[in-house]
């Protein structure tokens, strides 16, 4: 039986039916999965049952999986292997975290709106989450459409953001959240990276805005100009009609495209409901900046 796919919105977001994500996918199946995915950017497969080797598996189709954690394992002891993000509030002992403890601090910047590995200088293609528990009330995730965002704007508008880079750091998107407390280790490995502000989608020619909440400095403007004009652009990029809410259901897959969506987890009483999801991250095939044949200082 082919996959049955319906649309959340005519063309973002859709929930996937009729297959199963722990087997070897049929080729008819894989292709009708990634037409879908280039079409919509965010795809919902519910009742799953996953083990990690089955989510790195069905991942890997997408593109070579990221391996390098951002924090220090030294100073942030994780559950899982390398090829992981650990989006639980567990500890690595399985326990709710604690109030103050590292990774809740840390975490706290996936509040802001943001797309995964966009401070990497290579950036990631999309990103794979598997929900095992999910709380009860709040923790969801939403994604905004970055392709409709802008679509939308202005033909001024577009003109004036065309060619222009940005810079990305981990470190802007989490003083925003209160955390600065990155070690020497994790500031060597992560210095701030171009990448385009509008970017092409192989897959389907259709452009996208490219920000997010690690987005910074915009090359040959004042800082407190592109600092605006990024504010405002992720203002337009989350407004309500480009915005879809997700509420988890336990074992539920949902994979995005980091090219052309940023998303955020709403709040939960995290002290109190455990929620165990781990992510898979796919590199991208090369900077966003190699992509668009923008050429940017070394
Ligand atoms: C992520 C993320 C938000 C959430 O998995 O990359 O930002 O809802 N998640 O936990
Ligand atoms: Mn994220």
């Amino acid at each position: 039986m082919a996959i049955t796919l319906f649309p959340v919105m005519p063309d973002f977001a859709a929930e996937v039916g009729d297959v199963d994500l722990s087997k070897p996918l049929a080729d008819d199946d894989l292709s009708a999965i990634k037409a879908a995915f280039w079409k919509y950017a965010v795809l919902i497969f519910p009742q799953q049952q996953l083990t990690q080797d089955q989510q790195l598996a069905f991942s890997a189709h997408f593109g070579p999986i990221e391996r390098d954690r951002t924090l220090d394992p030294k100073a942030t002891p994780m559950r899982f292997s390398g090829a992981f993000a650990d989006i639980s509030n567990l500890s690595a002992e399985g326990k709710i975290w604690g109030e103050t403890s590292r990774q809740r601090m840390y975490k706290a910047g996936n509040k802001l709106w943001h797309t995964d590995s966009s401070f990497k200088r290579l950036p990631s293609i999309c990103s794979l989450l598997y929900a095992e528990t999910v709380a009860p009330i709040g923790g969801h995730t939403q994604f905004a459409d970055q392709r409709a965002a802008y679509d939308a704007l202005t033909e001024a508008a577009k003109r004036k953001l065309q060619g222009l880079v940005v810079e990305h750091w981990i470190a802007t998107s989490r003083r925003r959240s209160g955390f600065s407390e990155f070690t020497e280790e994790e500031q060597q490995r992560l210095p701030p990276v171009p990448q385009v502000l509008v970017r092409t989608i192989p897959q389907n020619g259709r452009k996208s805005l490219y920000v997010a909440s690690h987005a910074g400095r915009i090359w040959g403007m004042p800082d407190s100009e592109g600092r605006a004009l990024i504010d405002e652009l992720i203002a337009h990029v989350t407004q309500r009609q480009f915005v879809y809410t997700h509420r988890w259901r336990p074992h539920e897959l949902v994979m995005w495209d980091n090219r052309c969506t940023m998303h955020r987890g709403t709040d939960f009483e995290d002290l109190r409901w455990v929620r165990d999801m781990r992510r898979v991250t796919v590199s991208d095939v090369a900077n966003s900046c190699e992509q668009e044949g923008v050429a940017f200082p070394a």
